[in-house]
């Protein structure tokens, strides 16, 4: 019967309430469709509860046994999956009464793998098991020119480095000018010599080191650490993945995920949004460009240029605050940090939590349940190894939440408390709808939602009012711009990568898996600007470095979650009668603001985004719109255009030195015919 059923599936329209499909299930009975949606709550709730509870089991304290008892209940989890979609797909959903009944059962249908055969089923989760284990267990050597050896003195910093940034401590450099990447081999004599793993070590040393050679070491060691290793992997993964969604109805799998999204010209809607934006991520990447010609010079980073991925203080150069020091707008007047205001007034993990707890329930929205103290894990516990990505959990029994968070007194701990409780808020709001609506109203919500409340957190208004803000004596002007300019390294400079990830991902699907570094690169470049900062071939497999591309998770809803935040944001404040620019809004203690929250929340995922970005805006438009977003920006695009008025071009030229990084045929083909392939390249790139 399945595979009848699988057969006529092909004929099914894209999108998820694909009516032609359900048309064609075989079971008509609505009864016996609403009893199994129910048997099927029941029992997804409490294989929900297993899994989760086996999870926080490993990663709260990572043992062996753990690990095994995890991957069981996952392993059972995944046969319950297969056995539902089964059951789900013989069902004729055009033919029931209810519209949540039909809504849940595509949702049972439209995400999963299920349609593969047993052996292909197991063969991709086994793949992305692997391919997880292989880049969490990537570490690389530290940079320097010999063996750690513990009699020798590490070095200092270079007088230019800032106080604040010297954590980690660089190991000694030579004068030696760096030339060639050359990894270190493992060295028997030194067992715990090359363990720097990309969190905390290599993200660190990213962070806040200025040496450029010591940046370009770690960045090409931990690609080759991961992409050869994954590279095979990912090709097979491709290949099932796509196999899946086309025996579910889809073109390939990139189509598949697009689908959770019910937007049938979803792909050009998330692209006119990417222009919207692209205006204001080049005035902050120009500006960024010439600080870092002055901190680098003009042989590290061309002035109409791209900017080479290492410099810009992350990994994937998808974050820049860490480079706020040689960026700021007004280096006399302070960045804010209310580190030390909370170290001063003595706070502690717990008083964050029930702090972030007060913001919420300031609103009128609920607390939580004395089950999320008990079970929490609010602080690395001694003795035992834990993952510390800080995250929030929903144990789908109605009775458990709890977020697992290393807390330390720091202001971005602060925020992360609130955005995680705002997580939890979310959880408590939808818990009384059935278990596949326990989940934002389309991929992007959680985060949205959850971002859009900490905006208010950072805030000047809110840190002064929660008592710990209180120096009044600098320019407030120069204030504002500092910390727009610390927003814009993070939510604008993420734009344009949050967007690409997906664009090469559903390329990949679509085209194949031929030059697959190359389109990751060109797509680079031409999004965000930034080239590798040494050559690349196909050996290479870059994207394998980014984790959610290998852990098979879709990333286009965090380019939609960063536009949402401030869609919300901006209702949330203007309910609340919020008038002025819209960085200086608090949403702290407004009942309305509260009573907008909650309805945006409590649906969960049984409207549709479009209904719930309808009624939060009161009717005016159904869709995400980015137009909050560059409002709230625009006192600093102001600025960024003053100080960007003399350069030659606002964004990037690229040259053919810029594509050979990469593309390294196309490029000396490029360079015999310089006249004519110029043209064509300029033409290709823009
Ligand atoms: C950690 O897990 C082990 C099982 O591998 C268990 O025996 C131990 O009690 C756990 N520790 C804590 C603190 O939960
Ligand atoms: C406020 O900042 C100024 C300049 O940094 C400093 O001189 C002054 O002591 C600060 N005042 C307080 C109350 O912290
Ligand atoms: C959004 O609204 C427009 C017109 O207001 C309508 O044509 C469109 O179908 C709506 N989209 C969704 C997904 O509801
Ligand atoms: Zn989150």
């Amino acid at each position: 019967m399945a595979a009848g059923v699988l057969l006529l599936l092909a004929f099914c329209t894209r999108y998820a309430l694909c009516d032609d499909y359900f048309k064609m299930g075989v079971n008509t009975n609505s009864a016996e469709a609403t009893q199994f949606l129910r048997e099927y709550d029941r029992e997804a709730s409490g294989m929900c509860y297993r899994v989760t509870m086996s999870q926080w089991k490993f990663v709260t304290n990572i043992t062996e046994y753990n690990r095994r008892r995890m991957l069981e209940e996952l392993a059972l989890s995944s046969k319950f999956e297969k056995l539902s979609w089964r059951k789900a797909a013989a069902y004729d959903a055009s033919r029931l009464s209810d519209p949540q009944s039909r809504r849940q059962l595509s949702k049972i249908i439209q995400a999963s793998r299920s349609s593969l055969s047993d052996e292909k089923f197991t063969e991709i989760h086994q793949l992305i098991t692997e391919m997880k284990e292989i880049y969490n267990s990537a570490k690389i050597c530290p940079f320097g020119q010999k063996p750690y050896d513990p009699h020798v003195p590490r070095v200092s910093y270079p007088t230019d480095f800032p106080e604040t940034n010297r954590g980690y401590q660089p190991y000694q450099l030579t004068n030696q000018p760096y030339q060639h990447y050359q990894p270190y081999q493992e060295n028997p004599e030194y067992p715990n010599y090359c363990d720097m793993q990309l969190d905390p070590e290599i993200s660190r040393i990213l962070a806040h080191s200025r040496i450029e050679s010591e940046l370009l070491y770690v960045w090409t060691s931990f690609r080759d650490k991961t992409g050869p290793k994954l590279k095979n992997r990912y090709m097979r993964y491709v290949q099932l993945a796509n196999e899946a969604a086309v025996n579910t109805g889809y073109r390939d799998a990139g189509d598949q995920m697009r689908s959770a999204y019910e937007d049938p010209s979803f792909r050009a809607s998330v692209e006119e949004i990417f222009n919207q934006v692209a205006p204001l991520y080049k005035q902050l990447f120009t500006y960024v460009r010439r600080k870092l010609v002055l901190r680098y010079g003009e042989t590290s980073v061309r002035p109409d240029g791209p900017i080479p991925a290492h410099l810009l203080g992350n990994m994937w150069a998808q974050n820049w605050k860490s480079i706020m020091d040689l960026v700021m707008p007004f280096p006399q007047a302070p960045n804010i940090d209310v580190t030390s205001d909370m170290l001063r007034q003595g706070f502690t993990p717990l008083r964050m939590f029930q702090m972030a707890e007060e913001f919420y329930t300031s609103m009128g929205l609920k607390p939580v349940p004395p089950e999320f103290w008990r079970g929490s894990m609010l602080v690395r516990p001694p003795q035992r190894s834990v993952q510390c990505t800080a995250s929030a959990w929903d144990f789908c029994n109605r009775i458990d939440y709890r977020i697992k968070q290393c807390t330390e007194v720091t202001m971005q701990d602060l925020i992360s408390t609130h955005h995680e409780m705002a997580h939890i808020q979310y959880y408590l709001q939808y818990a009384e709808q059935p278990q596949l609506f326990r989940d934002g109203a389309n991929p992007a919500f959680h985060e949205a939602v959850a971002n859009a409340a900490t905006l208010s957190v950072y805030n000047l208004p809110h840190l002064q009012r929660v008592g710990l803000y209180q120096n009044k004596t600098h320019d407030p002007y120069e204030v504002s711009m500092n910390f727009l300019m610390s927003m814009a390294l993070e939510k604008v400079a993420y734009l344009p990568f949050a967007f690409m990830v997906d664009q090469w991902r559903w390329s990949v699907f679509e085209d194949g898996v031929q030059n697959m570094n190359t389109k990751w690169w060109q797509m680079k470049l031409r999004y965000q600007g930034v080239t590798p900062p040494i050559a690349r071939t196909e050996a290479d497999f870059d994207p394998g470095s980014k984790y959610h591309i290998i852990s098979d998770q879709e990333y286009i809803k965090y380019f939609l979650a960063t536009i949402l935040e401030f869609q919300i944001f901006d209702q949330l404040c203007t309910v609340s009668g919020h008038s002025g620019h819209l960085h200086e809004c608090d949403i702290y203690r407004s009942r309305d603001a509260g009573r907008l929250l909650s309805e945006i929340m409590q649906p969960g995922a049984s409207k549709s985004a479009s209904d719930i970005i309808r009624s939060m805006t009161r009717g005016k438009t159904n869709r995400i719109s980015p137009e909050s977003l560059v409002r709230y920006f625009r006192p600093l695009e102001l600025w960024l255009r003053v100080q960007n008025r003399d350069e030659q071009i606002i964004g990037w030229n690229s040259n053919y030195h810029d594509v050979a990084l990469f593309a390294p045929q196309k490029a000396s083909a490029y360079k015999s015919y310089p006249s004519v392939l110029l043209l064509i390249y300029l033409i290709v790139l823009f």
